[in-house]
């Protein structure tokens, strides 16, 4: 296959800031302002791979953990970000074809810049994994590491993958579940009870039930658990930034939130002080092989 690069924008009429705040959503589904995300990873874009350390490390497990070797065809990258997935499947499996694709156009053009690894025989695509601009059947798989906890509706992004998909063909994924950031979470919900001010992540049943729901079948699952040490609270939240992961709830505070609300905080977080001097932050993983039945 002729390396191509499309970059592609949103087709026109595809308002994604009314989307994301207007939508109603089942109960329990994560509310999130897309063009928020949107625009945040675009931002995060020149800094993202510096900090992505843990990305790195689950893409890899992923991929060791799944292999693509019966696979011939086009792989489909949803939430590619700064491309390093699918770089990493041209790598070790160079016949293949190679398509990233994220809503967020500052990260493909990044991706796009690197020349290395192979990264010119990656096709980038412009688009919303809710709404895939791409034929039935046309993929003969598909990877998606940490980027559809950032759907709203992670049935819709799924049934959109399931829909692409060859019969038989499967999606490799991983996603921070409920417990992540449990830490900042809980110690923000005691300073302050009237907005959120971490993103919300999807529980584990609520991502089998949507995973069940896209007509996807489980062939394997697992959990990873990790945990990050930081001298302080500052150095967690300037690497969230430095990721673009930052808040995009729809219930966040769209003004500053008071110095004492920010100080109350901080002292919560402190009672999670470890004996190494150091405040942690949880990640719980899920790792996802998912199947397209033939049938
Ligand atoms: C944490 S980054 C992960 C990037 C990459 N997969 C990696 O392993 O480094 C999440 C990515 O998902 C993208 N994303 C979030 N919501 C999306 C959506 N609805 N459709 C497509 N991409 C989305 C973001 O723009 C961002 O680049």
């Amino acid at each position: 296959m002729r390396a191509v690069q499309v970059v592609r924008r949103m087709d026109e009429g595809e308002n994604l800031e009314s989307e994301g705040r207007l939508e109603q959503k089942p109960e329990g589904v994560v509310q999130v302002d897309k063009s928020r995300v949107a625009s945040s990873f675009g931002r995060a874009a020149e800094r993202y791979d510096s900090v992505a350390y843990l990305q790195r490390l689950v893409a890899d497990q992923l991929l060791e953990w799944a292999q693509l070797s019966d696979v011939t065809g086009l792989v489909l990258d949803v939430g590619c970000g700064t491309g390093y997935v699918a770089k990493q499947v041209l790598r070790d499996y160079p016949a293949l074809a190679c398509l990233g694709l994220d809503i967020a156009e500052g990260m493909l053009q990044y991706a796009q810049r690197d020349q290395s690894n192979d990264a010119g025989k990656v096709h980038w695509l412009c688009a919303d994994a809710e709404r895939l601009p791409l034929a039935d059947s046309s993929i003969a798989a598909a990877v998606s590491n940490f980027a559809l906890q950032w759907c709203p509706n992670l049935s819709n992004a799924l049934t959109e993958v399931f829909r692409v998909l060859v019969p038989g063909g499967r999606l490799l994924m991983t996603l921070p579940a409920h417990d992540t950031l449990r830490e900042l979470k809980e110690s923000w919900r005691r300073a302050d009870t009237s907005y959120s001010h971490v993103n919300e992540f999807p529980d584990e049943e609520r991502v089998l039930r949507d995973i069940a729901a896209g007509g996807l079948r489980v062939r394997r699952a697992a959990r990873i658990s990790r945990c990050a040490y930081y001298p302080s609270v500052v150095d967690l939240t300037m690497e969230l930034k430095t990721l673009g992961a930052q808040n995009a709830t729809l219930g966040r505070n769209r003004a500053m939130t008071s110095k004492r609300r920010y100080q109350d905080m901080l002292a919560h977080y402190e009672r999670f002080r470890c004996a190494n001097g150091k405040l942690p932050a949880t990640w719980r993983i899920l790792a996802f092989e998912l199947e397209k039945p033939r049938d």
